[in-house]
């Protein structure tokens, strides 16, 4: 439930959501930003999926995934809820959303990168099931390490097994 004990709603971004989204990513990342470009960009290819999360009709958080041809292996790309809407359940219904529709592209696992301080991202996946397969030193544009997350997709043959 969201602060005013409205529900999050989640759906797929438009082309014409893409200022938002850039200032989502503005108030949400230090650094390694998406630009407005990549963001138009990503919204248009066919191997991408976008979401947008509304709270009271509002846009206060965004999801991508990537995905590649021939591969059962999709990528949450970026995740952001603004600060003032954080804690209320918006980047979960997000990452339900995309596991859903990774499975849907026949994906049978979602994997991620993730700072290694960064706690609260961290705390979320681990909370939703996904597991540290490994790290990326020197990811970031600060240096700093990533780690490297996945999830077994329901409704996947691994999931099933
Ligand atoms: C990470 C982020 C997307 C979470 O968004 P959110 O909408 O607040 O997430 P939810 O409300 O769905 O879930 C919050 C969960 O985060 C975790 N969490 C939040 N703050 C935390 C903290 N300080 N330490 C550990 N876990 C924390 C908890 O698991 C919490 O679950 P709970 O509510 O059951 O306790 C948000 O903090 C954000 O946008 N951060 C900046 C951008 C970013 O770091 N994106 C991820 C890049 S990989």
């Amino acid at each position: 439930m969201g602060p005013s004990g409205s529900r999050v709603a989640v759906r797929v971004a438009q082309a014409e959501d893409a200022a938002v989204l850039e200032r989502i990513e503005a108030v949400s990342f230090d650094g390694d930003r998406l630009s407005r470009r990549s963001i138009n960009h990503h919204l248009q290819s066919p191997t991408c999926d976008a979401f947008v999360a509304e709270l009271a009709g509002r846009i206060v958080g965004y999801s991508m995934l990537f995905y590649r041809r021939n591969s059962r292996i999709a990528r949450l790309y970026s995740i952001a809820t603004v600060p003032e809407a954080r804690g209320h359940g918006v980047a979960g219904a997000l990452m339900a959303a995309g596991e859903k529709a990774a499975a849907r592209r026949g994906a049978d696992t979602l994997r991620l990168e993730v700072r290694v301080d960064n706690d609260a991202a961290i705390g979320l996946y681990h909370r939703l099931g996904y597991h540290d397969f490994g790290r990326h030193e020197d990811y970031y544009e600060d240096g700093q390490a990533a780690l490297r997350l996945e999830k077994a997709l329901s409704g996947s043959k691994v999931a099933a097994a």
